[in-house]
């Protein structure tokens, strides 16, 4: 196991933000490959903090100072659609946002009494049946399915799902 860095009690959001590598999957995702954040740790570590932001962050334009790792990876991801599409490059981006606590996987944009079942073909891989998936034009619409994921949630577990297609049919996932 490679150790490699601490951030200090003085480190912002922002600081963490650009230091952490995080932009480099965004740009990565963008470019066909899979990338995934994962955030391990006891409880009252920080991992809610540090992905999503404080318990009473607001995913508002005028919050953005406490914005966690995944609303600044939203914002830098349409920021790079922007500048890749004056370039003739089309994306299409689908958000599904999932619970998976207990070894139960429960769909939080639409929440039901029964888990949904984890499947795999070789064509899709691992996916699981029946998740309800967003198609989001503009940043706003990432910002309307992390808020409505956040309501439903459980305390300690989830997974936020984010997936990129290029025009030309690649898939790409940023988790
Ligand atoms: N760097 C930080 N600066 C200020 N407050 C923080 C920081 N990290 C965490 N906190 C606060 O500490 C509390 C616990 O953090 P958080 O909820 O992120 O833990 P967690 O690892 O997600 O725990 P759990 O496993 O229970 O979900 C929260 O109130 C959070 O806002
Ligand atoms: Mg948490």
């Amino acid at each position: 196991m490679t150790f490699h860095h601490v951030y200090g009690e003085k480190s912002t959001q922002e600081y963490v933000f650009s230091d952490c590598g995080v932009c480099n999957l965004v740009d990565r995702a963008l470019d066909g490959y899979n990338t995934t954040v994962f955030a391990f740790g006891q409880t009252g570590s920080g991992k809610t903090f540090s992905i999503t932001g404080p318990d009473d962050v607001d995913f508002s334009p005028k919050d953005s100072g406490r914005w966690g790792i995944v609303p600044r990876s939203l914002n830098y991801l349409f920021q790079r659609i922007a500048e890749r599409s004056a370039s003739g490059e089309t994306y299409v981006v689908r958000a599904s946002y999932l619970e998976i606590y207990n070894e139960q996987v429960q769909d939080l944009l639409n929440p039901t009494n029964t888990s949904l079942p984890v499947r795999w073909t070789s064509e899709k891989g691992f996916y699981v049946e029946n998740l309800f998936v967003v198609q989001c034009e503009v940043l706003d619409d990432t910002m309307a399915v992390l808020e409505e994921g956040e309501f439903e949630q459980k305390p300690h577990s989830f997974r936020c799902e984010f997936r990129i297609e290029k025009s030309e049919n690649r898939c790409n996932r940023f988790k």
